[in-house]
């Protein structure tokens, strides 16, 4: 097995060698200075009628100008910042520059300074864990299954919406950067869901199948699945006010519910074992995903709302009504799949504790869109929580002021 001092002692005698062989290697463009495999290989001779003599030749007569002309006709040349819109832009989208959504540029760059891989995170302790008879309680164990099962798939869901429905209809190229880098990131999430899965040696055919089998998983996957079937038919076109609302209401279904609701009992369950010492590995890569998951909601509710103020008119009190019933809905399905995974006392913590939780969760989503929370006086019953998200510097462009979460509770854990 390597360790540390091996790495490094194999490191610093590779590294001169590397560096010795660099200018040797610029030198290849000149055929004098190619190494004896290189210049062994006979060039190549392309004789008439090769594919590569076709492709050549139908680039020599290559005219760019009526591709050019047609992007003109599309776009009206040269973007200016005044062009740029949310939703049925008509200016080109392949100008990321002049910067208008200078928050969504932002996102991104936060989001690829935070990048990370399943890999690095050590597994050894959750095997171990896993496989030894009495180390967890069953209870404890439903819990991993269930939510390895839901998020295995849920960020394929998520994906999915990204890239089949969502990124077509967002037209502005800083939006659609940032679309593109949280496209990768559900990826990599799907990916450490699946690293713990084979880590652990469970039934992948059992974990991966529960979003169909399991009623309170199942029936979270159906409810998100609708909102993308709606706007990911390839003639679905934005453009009416009918439409736009729809558009809106994909992105409350995603952004609000499914990250901003659904995946908060699973992260809190798996958080808090970590917090207890058990299945550590799971729950760091649990705690990278909630990072990045918190980004991915601002980036939502902050599109949400711009769209609102650039179309003022499809935030009636019809669109108000239905986003608040959407997000209550969910609500209610995360409280059943709360019941679900947590029958009885587990973890320090219950069904009960988890409905405040998704009710406090709940007004926040409610205000941060505009509407009046729906639960008075909920609290933070895992004050906890908020600190492992940063939720306390957690800001997004449209509050005026850095949130300020409770910070005591009726437990203290640490
Ligand atoms: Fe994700
Ligand atoms: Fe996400």
């Amino acid at each position: 097995m390597l360790n540390w001092d091996e790495y490094n002692t194999e490191e610093t005698q590779v590294a001169p060698a590397i560096k010795n062989t660099m200018p040797e290697a610029s030198k290849q463009a000149e055929p004098v200075a190619q190494p004896e495999s290189v210049t062994d290989t006979a060039p190549v001779t392309i004789g008439a009628g090769s594919r590569a003599e076709a492709a050549r030749k139908a680039m020599e007569t290559f005219d760019a100008s009526e591709g050019v002309k047609e992007l003109d006709e599309m776009h009206n040349g040269r973007v200016q910042v005044d062009d740029k819109a949310m939703i049925n832009c008509k200016a080109d989208l392949n100008q990321l520059v002049p910067f208008k959504y200078d928050w969504a540029w932002q996102k991104y760059l936060d989001g690829s300074a935070n990048h990370w891989m399943p890999q690095e995170v050590n597994m050894t302790a959750d095997i171990a864990l896993w496989k030894s008879e009495d180390g967890l309680t069953d209870d404890e164990r439903t819990i991993v299954k269930r939510n390895l099962g839901f998020f295995s798939t849920a960020d394929s869901l998520v994906a999915n919406n990204l890239v089949l429905a969502l990124y077509r209809l967002v037209t502005n190229p800083e939006c659609r950067q940032y679309i593109l880098r949280q496209s990768l990131e559900e990826a990599i999430h799907t990916h450490a869901y699946q690293y713990c899965i084979e880590s652990l040696g469970m039934d992948e055919g059992e974990i991966f199948n529960m979003y169909r089998e399991i009623p309170s998983v199942a029936k979270k996957a159906a409810w998100g699945l609708k909102y993308t079937q709606q706007i990911s038919d390839p003639t679905f076109q934005t453009g009416t006010t009918e439409t736009d609302k729809q558009l809106l209401r994909n992105l409350i279904a995603f952004y609000c519910v499914l990250e901003g609701i659904f995946f908060y009992c699973g992260f809190t369950q798996i958080l808090s074992m970590g917090r207890r010492n058990k299945m550590t590995g799971t729950a760091e890569q649990f705690q990278y995903i909630l990072r990045d998951e918190s980004m991915h909601v601002n980036f939502g509710i902050d599109v949400i709302n711009q769209i609102k103020i650039e179309n003022p008119h499809l935030w009636d009190e019809e669109m108000k009504n239905e986003a608040a019933q959407m997000i209550l809905e969910g609500t209610e399905l995360e409280i059943q799949y709360a019941r679900d995974t947590m029958p009885r006392g587990v973890l320090g913590m219950n069904a009960s504790m988890m409905e405040e939780y998704l009710q406090f969760i709940a007004n926040r989503r409610l205000t941060q869109i505009g509407l009046e929370e729906e639960f008075k006086g909920a609290t933070n019953p895992f004050p906890w929580m908020s600190e492992i998200m940063d939720l306390r510097k957690e800001k997004n462009f449209f509050e005026t002021r850095v949130i300020e979460y409770q910070t005591g509770g009726a437990l203290n854990w640490e």
